[in-house]
């Protein structure tokens, strides 16, 4: 087939999809400006994974992650770890994994069996942790959420742990809602369960909407690395990082906590590459995008757009919670993002 008509049969398929502009019906980032696009076009080519040949990629990724350690208030930036995924599920597998790895060895050097592992989140969770916990092998316990609790926040919690426990996620960014999980009183109640039991569990943050917004628009909020039980943070850059699909970012407090058994030393081009990946080739081009945006809005550039995204989803908050029909779920005061419900159910 002539390229030409090979062309027209995918353009002509593809002018079917919706518009992507117009898909508000995920985080995913739709839109960047000229120059990011032109970035993109110098460098869709590059696999990230091939750090030898593509050095200067390899090292923006570390910059990227170092700095946002720095954001998530990680003590030591500059000697802790962290890596690029292709999207926040493989960025919050990894986290997870490393929790899971840190369990068992503790567990073995105890002498205690280590083949029952489970792991506690809401009952709101995003499918990525029910594909985790079934490619894993893990026990997924799920702690409902009610009127009363809209999301965790550490009721009940004593009822769901346990010796075999990796750790507990908190959600910042509740997918449905935008509700953010209050990951101190998380940590507060686990404190409490330690005093009791002894058991010393770890937090996971998936953050993967709200590592981009809390630091602009809650820098007061404690729930990233200020809280000594967080161990790892997750955060897409794709969503409100604002690079196109696919690149996501996870961060440990410190290089202990991502277990040296779990790292791939692969020889590849010439060099010796310490991966922790479960994909091996990505785009080296969204890692480029990421510290554009970096540099382009800094600190200030991000916070000015939340802004602007909360104060519309506020005035489409304050309309809809004036429509006699609806009733809010939550307000948008933690991310630019809220959920409604109907008032009653329509008669039959
Ligand atoms: C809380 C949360 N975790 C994980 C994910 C998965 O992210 P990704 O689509 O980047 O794999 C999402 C996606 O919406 C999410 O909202």
């Amino acid at each position: 087939m002539n390229p030409d008509t090979a062309y027209h049969i995918v353009h002509d398929f593809a002018m079917l999809d919706g518009n992507a502009r117009l898909n508000l019906a995920t985080f995913g980032t739709t839109w960047m400006d000229d120059y990011a696009n032109r970035l993109y076009s110098e460098s869709y080519d590059k696999n990230a994974i091939d750090k030898d040949e593509y050095p200067e990629t390899a090292k923006i990724e570390m910059k990227c992650w170092k700095m946002l350690a720095d954001l998530w208030n990680c003590e030591d930036p500059e000697h802790t770890i962290g890596c690029s995924a292709v999207g926040s599920s493989e960025a919050c597998m990894l986290g997870a994994l490393a929790l899971k790895r840190k369990w068992a060895e503790k567990r073995k050097a105890e002498g205690k069996p280590a083949d029952r592992p489970n792991l506690v989140i809401s009952a709101a969770e995003q499918v990525v942790w029910l594909k985790f916990a079934n490619y894993f092998d893990v026990e997924i316990r799920r702690v409902p959420i009610s009127l009363d609790h809209k999301c965790l926040d550490g009721y009940k919690l004593e009822d769901y742990v346990d010796e075999n426990t990796i750790g507990v996620v908190a959600i910042l960014g509740v997918t449905y809602t935008g509700m953010y999980e209050p990951v101190k009183m998380i940590s507060e109640k686990l404190d409490e369960i330690q005093n009791k039991t002894g058991l010393d569990i770890k937090i996971h943050v998936d953050a993967a909407t709200g590592g981009f917004v809390t630091p602009f628009l809650y820098p007061e909020l404690e729930w990233d690395f200020r809280v000594p039980r967080v161990v790892s943070i997750n955060a897409s850059g794709h969503k409100y990082g604002m690079v196109y699909q696919s690149v996501a970012w996870t961060v440990w407090r410190d290089a202990t906590q991502l277990p040296e058994s779990l790292v791939f030393h692969v020889s590849y081009l010439g060099g010796d590459m310490p991966t922790f990946t479960l994909n091996f080739s990505k785009p080296g081009a969204q890692i480029l995008l990421q510290y554009y945006n970096f540099l382009r809005l800094g600190f200030n550039g991000y916070k000015d757009i939340l802004v602007a995204l909360r104060e519309v989803a506020q005035h489409l908050a304050d309309e809809i919670g004036k429509m006699p029909e609806f009733e809010l779920w939550n307000n948008p005061t933690d991310s630019p993002v809220f959920a409604w419900m109907l008032k009653k159910r329509c008669p039959a």
